[in-house]
């Protein structure tokens, strides 16, 4: 059976573009010029392939890829935009694109991107069916693991050399100061080498909780690649967050039997109530907020953790009181 694509985009040019390329591609294609129409179609089609616009007269295409997330969270969206950046690129992927294209794109150009959106997609899938079994277990995902011995060791020989440099140790240095040695110290363990990315990025994600900008940025001149290329492979792993994580993170379960119980008017709530949206942290740097597939209690949905803690049979004015008891707490000290 052909796959489905729907093209969302204001410019004629870039829709008859697409409908030529991928109707030879073997596609059945959709498009249309008004991304509400986008979203409304969704709701009726099941769509292997959204490619979206970001920007469009009305709804610009990272509020789209939003909404996808939620009313087709199955498709492989891929984000176009004729004003590229990282920064744009990053905020795509963090909505739930699996790629982004700039234009003018070739035919080759826009066919790769879309089979390696297809295949980051299914493998996305693949991982959530397998992580489901250590979230039954545990109740919550774990980070790839990296020795945390490595990490201490690395650490305390810098602090060693500074000692013999005369320099202050790293402890006296502000945060983006440690760990821009701290990034510099990693790539040298893995010898600077290319094939090492992965455990880079891992020892970097476990030593901050995070992959900042600076860091991606150093490890792409050390190992001389694309910042592109970096992010590229980072975001194929769900496990990675590309933002400092905030001080309390919130886990909204919108499994299921979540999902049927309120877990999407949970999510809602949390929106309204912090201004964020899965994947960010509030500006105050207090609360980071997630949506998981299933937190393994799903006889108590819907479900919320914040921190360690469950919450089961979430309700917006409970999830509100929680919230305001931690911000009384910490105003505390
Ligand atoms: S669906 Fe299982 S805990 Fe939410």
């Amino acid at each position: 059976m052909a796959r489905k694509m729907l093209v969302i985009d204001d410019d004629q040019m870039v829709l008859s573009s697409c409908m030529r390329i991928f109707e030879a591609e073997g596609f059945y294609v959709v498009t249309t010029t008004g991304p509400e129409e986008g979203l409304s179609l969704v709701l009726d089609t099941y769509f292997d392939v959204i490619l979206c616009d970001w920007m469009m007269p009305g709804l610009d295409g990272m509020e789209v890829i939003t909404r996808l997330e939620d009313t087709s969270p199955g498709s492989a969206v891929v984000m176009i935009s004729g004003y590229p950046s990282i920064e744009r690129a990053t905020e795509a992927m963090k909505r739930g694109a699996m790629d982004y294209v700039s234009k003018p794109f070739t035919p080759d150009e826009i066919i790769k991107a879309v089979n390696e959106a297809i295949h980051r997609k299914e493998a996305e899938e693949m991982r959530v069916i397998e992580r489901f079994g250590a979230l039954t277990k545990t109740g919550h995902i774990s980070l790839p693991s990296i020795d945390e011995k490595i990490l201490q060791a690395l650490s305390d020989a810098l602090d060693e050399r500074r000692k013999l440099e005369a320099r202050p140790s790293l402890e006296t240095l502000s945060e983006p100061e440690r760990l821009r040695e701290m990034t510099y110290a990693v790539i040298d363990k893995f010898n600077g080498d290319k094939n090492n990315l992965i455990p880079i990025l891992q020892a970097l994600h476990s030593y901050a909780g995070y992959l900042s900008y600076e860091s991606i940025g150093m490890i792409a001149d050390e190992l001389h690649m694309s910042e592109h290329e970096i992010f590229g492979t980072a975001s194929f792993y769900a496990q990675f967050k590309f933002e400092k994580p905030g001080k309390h993170l919130i886990r909204c379960c919108t499994g299921t039997a979540c999902f049927v119980g309120g877990g999407g008017v949970i999510l809602e709530a949390v929106r309204s109530k912090l201004g964020i949206i899965p994947g960010q942290t509030t500006k105050d740097g207090l609360f980071s907020l997630e949506r998981v597939a299933c937190l393994g209690c799903c006889a108590l949905a819907p479900v919320v953790t914040i921190d360690d803690e469950v919450y089961g049979q979430m309700s917006p004015a409970k999830l509100s009181r929680t919230i305001d008891k931690i911000y009384r707490n910490e105003s505390k000290g």
